[in-house]
């Protein structure tokens, strides 16, 4: 019985790292994909941190996006517009927050499927 024990401990150990790898891998690919993409010059994924200069961000950490939108009905979608279009500057969505006004489209610099993976990925941030 000890030895079941142990062995049902050790196959536990092993799915948790499996597990956590998982989503390390994922972590570091998505911010390739947001390095690459160009959006790490406007924001940092963790929130709290400064700007340029000791500003505001230039756009708003991704984990207080995640805060913001999570569990809000059709988020993934509109977020996903917001990045390929962009945002108007006379209708910030983080007005007083960030320094930038809107985000340019980004549609440019990333595809359509891209885009919705990342915003999924941003949307699990902090949880
Ligand atoms: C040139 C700077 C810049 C770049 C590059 C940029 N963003 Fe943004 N982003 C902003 C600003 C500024 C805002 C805040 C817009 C507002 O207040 O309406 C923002 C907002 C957002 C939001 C929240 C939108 C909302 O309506 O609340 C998400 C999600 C986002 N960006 C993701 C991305 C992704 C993904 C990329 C890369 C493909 C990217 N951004 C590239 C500046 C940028």
């Amino acid at each position: 019985m000890k030895h079941a024990t142990s062995t049902l401990l050790a196959a536990t150990a092993l799915a948790l790292t499996a597990t956590t790898a998982v989503a390390n891998e994922n972590d570091a690919a998505m911010l390739k994909l947001a390095s690459t993409s160009g959006c790490l010059t406007c924001h940092s994924v963790e929130s709290g941190k400064p700007g340029p200069n000791g500003m505001a961000p230039i756009g708003p950490a991704w984990q207080d996006v995640a805060k913001q939108y999570r569990g809000k009905p059709g988020a993934q979608d509109f977020l996903t517009r917001v990045v390929l279009e962009g945002s108007s500057p006379y209708s910030s969505h983080w007005k007083g927050k960030v320094s930038g006004l809107s985000m340019p489209p980004n549609a440019v610099a990333i595809k359509e499927t891209d885009a919705r993976t990342l915003v999924s990925w941003i949307l699990s941030l902090g949880q």
